[in-house]
């Protein structure tokens, strides 16, 4: 098992090196008077979001550089393998980008990441953040990262056009709905629904999964390994297995961004995807919210948040803390939050965040997530309800999975991997 887990994380690491841009490894490059920042925000809209933050950064801290060493790849997927062998060679970035939960515990708990606690309590900051956020960046009482945002994972995308030309209502409420339609759309000689690189896949599995188990059979999953057992944990399977047979996850696209154009292209009908898309559909492809494009909660979802939120961290071994912690304040301001969200796709996670910076689908999204009658669960592949090692066999399996297409294996694998990374 261990043996296999190293392969993968060589493997890993030599697709992310190849990947990196040039001053990935020399981060010491970074003078003084310069904070590095690490992300993996290079595409349209995410990177005009994390623009727009370092510009009122250094507004507001003359004489200071940011460094933006972002890394591309959608999720993560290049630049948190680069991260983590920046941090074996104690080479950490002055901040990096860190999902809220359990895949921020991880470095918590391997000493990663300094102690914010007193930075909150000058900024004042678990005042303006909501209570269920906070149990997310706190560990033995201690908090650990600022987030800059809320992301809603549990969404559908399409282009009503599309729907109109088939002859479709509306988008499917379930995902045996989604199973009729798509008998329709392959009749048409359309793909019913669109799938990027693993991640996506996982995405997907995940909202599958929150859809036929409902949130309290999903959160379950994540609690220990009885759950994967269960028969109707087994049927969820099966169907995550038909709703594949239905994508193009032969051909599947490069990332998720070029996935979404197949739906905007109207080769295919529905993408599954988190509320980043709403960005780059918008801002970068300039098309109208609710007319060219629209979005709706995935199968069987409706009423469940499916959250993720994305915070920034001071590394211990930071070269710069004092400059971080200064980016640290930017991140959690809300003018900072204001000036990145609308542009990042994403609601602010300050509670005091003025609401008419967020039109079209944020502002839907602001509303349900302040809704007290919303139901609130973590993502698994962004990183809320899955430590790493976890995440990491679940990936295994996953990719074994695409090949065999055996559920119960699934399961048990998922299940033992679960007991095996305690
Ligand atoms: C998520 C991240 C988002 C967005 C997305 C696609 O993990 O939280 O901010 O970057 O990946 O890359």
């Amino acid at each position: 098992m261990w043996q296999g887990r190293l392969g993968i994380v060589v493997l890993l690491l030599v697709a992310a090196l190849i990947a990196a841009p040039a001053y990935v490894g020399s981060g010491r490059g970074a003078r003084d008077g310069q904070v590095e920042v690490y992300s993996w925000w290079t595409g349209p809209g995410e990177e005009d979001g994390l623009r727009a933050m370092i510009g009122d950064f250094e507004a507001k801290n003359p004489g200071l550089h940011l460094i933006n060493a972002a890394v591309s790849g959608g999720a993560g997927s290049n630049a948190k393998a680069i991260l983590a062998s920046r941090l074996l060679a104690d080479d950490p970035p002055d901040s990096y980008q860190r999902h809220a939960g359990l895949e921020l515990a991880d470095d918590v708990r391997s000493g990663k990441v300094a102690d914010l606690t007193s930075l909150y309590a000058e900024q004042r900051w678990t005042a303006v953040l909501p209570r269920g956020l906070l149990d997310k960046l706190t560990i033995d009482g201690k908090l650990y990262s600022v987030p800059v945002n809320i992301h809603r994972a549990n969404l559908i995308w399409y282009r009503p056009a599309t729907l109109r030309s088939l002859g479709i209502a509306g988008p499917p409420r379930s995902w045996a709905q989604f199973r009729q339609q798509a008998a329709t759309i392959r009749a048409k000689g359309l793909t019913p629904l669109t799938v990027g690189p693993e991640w996506t896949r996982k995405h997907l599995l995940e909202t599958v999964l929150l859809g036929e188990l409902g949130p309290d059979g999903y959160e379950a999953l994540w609690r220990g390994s009885a759950a994967w057992s269960r028969p109707e944990t087994l049927a969820a399977l099966d169907v995550f297995r038909e709703v594949l047979a239905q994508s193009d996850v032969g051909s599947g696209a490069a990332d998720w961004q070029p996935q979404l154009d197949r739906v905007t292209a109207g080769s295919a009908v529905y993408a599954v995807m988190g509320d980043w898309t709403y960005s780059y559909l918008a801002i970068t492809k300039k098309l109208a919210w609710d007319k060219d494009f629209a979005v709706a909660a995935s199968p069987g979802s409706d009423g469940v948040f499916d959250f993720l939120s994305d915070s920034f961290t001071l590394p211990t071994g930071a070269r710069h803390p004092d400059l971080a912690r200064r980016w640290l304040v930017e991140c959690g301001s809300a003018a900072g939050q204001d000036l990145f969200n609308p542009l990042k796709g994403s609601i602010p996670a300050r509670t005091d965040a003025d609401a008419n910076h967020y039109t079209g689908y944020l502002r839907w999204s602001l509303w349900q997530w302040r809704d007290p009658r919303t139901r609130i669960v973590g993502s698994l592949t962004h990183g809320v309800v899955a430590d790493n090692a976890w995440n990491a066999e679940i990936d295994t399996a996953l990719g074994l999975f695409l090949r065999d297409r055996d559920t119960a294996k699934f399961a048990r694998t998922v299940a033992n991997a679960y007991e095996d990374t305690r």
